[in-house]
């Protein structure tokens, strides 16, 4: 049975009550409009902890675009319905700005995540990684589970908040998930819902690009990669913002595939006013 909680105070309480019973918390936090990609988190959650506990919380201090801040989609009755009879969570924490906030949106102080922030969805979205680290360890204070769960469909995010996590020794350990994908590739999105029929097929263009350069990857230099991603992206609708191929550790641009056990390829697109982001693995030594 789905409890949904909305203050922060009430769900302290409960989760002391866990914790007197010895009971292992696992953690997803999340945006809402809840998707496959995000109820395969709850599934590993489930998996490996007593009680899961979701968060919907849109969190206006990591959008730096005030349109899609007004357009992320907002469903919440859904999103209860699905975590309740899919994923059968036990919590959800829908806290109010005020709840996460309480001194107001501009009071977070910034928190260092060594360097790894600036670079692609860092140095085209403003401030967002700063969002996204304070209003995941708000919400860590507030939950302090065992174990928090991630998608790596947002690599730069679960790199960044792994940096948080040591940097802050907090006692959580970070569980990432792997890329849940639409019928045609498609990595699942919120926001890609907002995209037309016609779109939404042939957005599958960004997994068949990356399925390319992992498979040129053994033939081709770093730069003829790079080439062939961007030539490939960019055919009207479809405009690519950045498609680098960095370290997964430094989350830096490599120059040689040979110099670095583990190398990611990742991408943001644009179409209909909509920024797709993807990544791919494509060497990893671990
Ligand atoms: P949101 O975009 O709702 O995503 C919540 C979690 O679901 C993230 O960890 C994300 O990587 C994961 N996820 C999204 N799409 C996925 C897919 N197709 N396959 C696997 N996992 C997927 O990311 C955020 O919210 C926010 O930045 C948040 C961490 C909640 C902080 O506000």
């Amino acid at each position: 049975m789905l409890t949904t909680i909305h203050n922060a105070s009430e769900l302290t309480e409960i989760i002391l009550d866990y914790r007197k019973k010895g009971l292992k918390i696992g953690f997803v936090p999340t945006m809402g409009a809840l998707h496959k990609g995000h109820l395969h988190l709850v599934k590993m959650s489930k998996n490996e902890n007593d009680i899961t506990i979701v968060s919907i919380f849109v969190n206006p201090t990591q959008f730096n675009d005030p349109r899609d801040l007004e357009k992320y989609p907002r469903t919440l009755s859904k999103d209860q319905e699905l975590l309740q009879s899919t994923a059968s969570a036990d919590i959800l924490y829908a806290p109010d700005v005020d709840d996460i906030y309480p001194d107001g949106i501009q009071s977070g102080s910034d928190i260092g995540l060594g360097g790894l922030d600036v670079m692609m969805e860092g140095s085209h979205r403003p401030g967002h990684f700063n969002g996204v680290a304070q209003v995941v360890n708000r919400l860590l204070e507030i939950v302090k589970p065992d174990n928090l769960y991630m998608g790596q469909k947002d690599f730069q995010q679960f790199t960044i908040i792994n940096y948080m996590l040591k940097s802050l020794s907090i006692p959580t350990k970070l569980r990432v998930c792997p890329i849940v994908r639409e019928d045609n590739g498609l990595a699942m999105s919120s926001r890609n819902v907002r995209l037309s029929p016609e779109v939404r097929t042939n957005a599958s263009i960004i997994f068949k690009t990356l399925k390319a350069v992992k498979q040129k990857s053994r033939i081709l230099d770093i730069e003829s990669l790079k080439q062939y991603a961007i030539k490939r992206l960019d055919k009207p609708p479809f405009k690519p913002e950045y498609f680098d191929i960095v370290d997964g550790n430094t989350l830096l641009p490599v120059d040689n595939l040979d110099n670095h056990g583990y190398i990611v390829a990742c991408t943001a697109v644009w179409v209909e006013g909509v920024r797709l982001i993807d990544n791919m693995v494509l060497k990893s030594d671990l």
